[in-house]
């Protein structure tokens, strides 16, 4: 095991921080300065490091390349007027991380190394923290197998990496989305629940299908039927239904953190909010008689992203004006003044490094 908390830190000689054009951020583009690497090996963890952000020496063997055990998760870090940084409930990512890694066979990473790795990580690379309005430092923690074999068995190594980078909205409009009712994302019993590299493969030829009809995304129905709504493989998915929000729970999806929040607070400000299954027809019945005002894609990445359109068989079905959503504008209102500081953070969901 690691002898407690014992990263070496090694400075990157050249920050390469005065390059970046904070007021112009794409999403995932630029990568800062240093990275943390721990290795797996021989059943223990075996050394933890920051380094200067850099290529990684692989073996055309790593098994991850050929048999898919590679996990990750998405965390934001925020900073606040004061200068304080802050990560977003890093630890139901880590909670999460670590179901990912039992369901794909991998080992679990101890706090130790997430969270207080995690930490040090930030503070060493703070100033790539962006102060410019609704940017955030992206951390991405990933891990995967990197045994040189070519048999199919669990790797006997492993390297948890966290990288971070400075980013803008990864959606920068209303998205008009696609069910989808041939392809599917994850079946019961499968690996839907937890955030594997293939889950992500598997979306890009349907959703490159679906760009060219004209959409930006899918809604992911159930591999059964295709009947009930899951999620958007990008990100969650909430609707409002008259006065009740209603997210889509299934094995079979991602238990996003910021679908998390969003439920919480609901239920916290008094509205119902119901966790359960959604059909097809109940969603479009009600955008066509107007009983669902409001629908969104809720993630790390994508924050609260409003749906203004949701295609299904040839048809559009087009939901009320985002500028007019009482629900969805309320919540990433206050979503935004708890994360950058601007308000009290009564449920304890600022992890304030300092
Ligand atoms: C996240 O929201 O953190 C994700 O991993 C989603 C991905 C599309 C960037």
């Amino acid at each position: 095991m690691v002898d407690s908390i014992n990263i070496q830190v090694e400075q990157s000689p050249d920050s390469r921080l005065s390059q970046v054009d904070f007021n112009n951020l794409k999403f995932g583009q630029i990568l800062s300065d240093h990275m943390l690497v721990a290795s797996y090996d021989k059943g223990s963890w075996q050394s933890v490091r920051i380094l200067p952000y850099g290529n990684l020496p692989l073996s055309p063997a790593t098994s991850a390349l050929h048999y898919g055990q590679a996990i990750f998760e998405g965390i934001k870090a925020y900073k606040f007027e004061d200068d304080r940084v802050s990560i977003f409930r890093p630890d139901k990512n880590y909670e999460r991380f670590n179901k990912s890694a039992v369901r794909l066979e991998m080992p679990e990473v101890p706090e130790e190394i997430f969270i207080d790795g995690l930490a040090k990580l930030i503070d060493l690379d703070r100033n790539w923290v962006p102060s410019t309005p609704g940017a955030s430092l992206y951390i991405r923690p990933f891990m995967f197998g990197t045994e040189a074999a070519l048999g199919v068995h669990p790797s006997a190594s492993y390297q948890f990496i966290i990288i971070t980078s400075p980013v803008g909205a990864y959606y920068n409009k209303p998205l008009r989305v696609k069910v989808e009712i041939e392809y599917t994302r994850a079946a019961e019993g499968g690996v839907g629940f937890s955030k594997n590299a293939g889950n992500y493969a598997l979306s890009l030829y349907p959703t490159r299908i679906a760009q060219q009809e004209g959409y930006d995304q899918l809604i992911w129905t159930d591999a059964k039927e295709h009947k009930y709504v899951e999620e958007a493989g990008t990100a969650n998915l909430v609707f409002k239904v008259g006065d009740t929000l209603i997210t889509p729970s299934a094995e079979t999806i991602l238990h996003g953190v910021t679908r998390r929040s969003i439920i919480e607070l609901a239920r916290h400000w008094g509205y119902k909010a119901e966790e359960r299954k959604v059909t097809v027809q109940e969603l479009l019945e009600g955008i066509e008689n107007g009983t669902v005002t409001e629908a969104f894609a809720a993630g790390t990445a994508a924050t609260l992203t409003p749906i203004s359109v949701i295609g299904f068989d040839g048809k559009d079905y087009t939901l009320p004006d985002p500028d007019n959503r009482e629900f969805s504008n309320r919540v990433l209102a206050y979503l935004s003044d708890l994360r950058y500081g601007r308000i009290e953070d009564p449920f304890g969901w600022n992890y304030v490094i300092g």
